[in-house]
């Protein structure tokens, strides 16, 4: 495990394709962390404030104008950059830990990996955008991204990055798999093609290391 002080909140991101079961495990997180006796904030992206929530509908919104790649890219972080100014910062700063549903593995796994954006640009608007801020740990739940079509297809309306091709989910876990790999010692990559309780096993174990070394 990483790097970070005792005493000092840490930032946990939480990553994984569609249907990945994200939803759950990011309540389940927040509830075994608070029992843990941890002050966290809860948080997602794209959105997390006014203005990036506002973001988030152009991004998910279905509309007949499409929206270019670059647009795309350059909309998930300026969502970014307002979650860090006003919420994300702020909270690590009061000291408490922030949980947040995505960050920016799901720029490189979705623009670059999905969409095909070269990675070096990527890594320059993260730069701009982040500076020294990075997650302490993210988890990545891991599944074939045909489990993860069956299950959001129950859904009632699929938003527009839902409703691309599994080649382009294909190309999504490549890209989060190889963020694990080479960064081995910030994620935690957890096979949610498991049963939930296997899942949900593994987080609360995780929750336990965590607390037993940073509180
Ligand atoms: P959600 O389904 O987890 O709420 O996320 C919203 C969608 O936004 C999801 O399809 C992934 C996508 N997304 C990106 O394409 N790039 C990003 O940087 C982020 C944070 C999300």
């Amino acid at each position: 495990m990483s790097h970070s002080l005792p005493n000092k909140p840490l930032f946990i991101t939480l990553e994984g394709g569609e249907g990945a079961g994200k939803s759950t495990a990011m309540r389940y997180l927040q509830q075994q962390l608070t029992r843990a006796g941890i002050d966290v904030l809860t948080t997602r992206e794209p959105g997390g404030t006014v203005i990036a929530e506002q973001i988030r509908q152009i991004l998910l919104q279905k509309q007949d104008e499409p929206l270019t790649i670059a647009t795309e890219l350059l909309l998930v972080f300026a969502a970014r950059s307002q979650h860090i100014a006003e919420v994300i910062r702020p909270a690590l700063a009061r000291g408490q830990w922030v949980l947040c549903d995505r960050f920016t593995d799901a720029t490189f796994a979705y623009q670059g990996g999905g969409r095909g954006v070269p990675l070096s640009i990527i890594a320059t608007l993260e730069q701009l955008v982040q500076q020294d801020l990075q997650p302490d740990y993210t988890l990545l739940l891991d599944a074939p991204p045909s489990l993860g079509m069956k299950r959001i297809q129950r859904r009632a309306a699929l938003d527009r990055i839902e409703a691309e091709q599994l080649a382009f989910f294909e190309r999504v876990r490549q890209a989060y798999l190889l963020r694990a790999k080479q960064a081995p010692e910030r994620f935690v990559v957890i096979n949610s093609a498991k049963p939930l309780s296997e899942v949900k096993r593994q987080l609360a174990a995780l929750v336990t290391q965590l607390s037993e070394k940073y509180l």
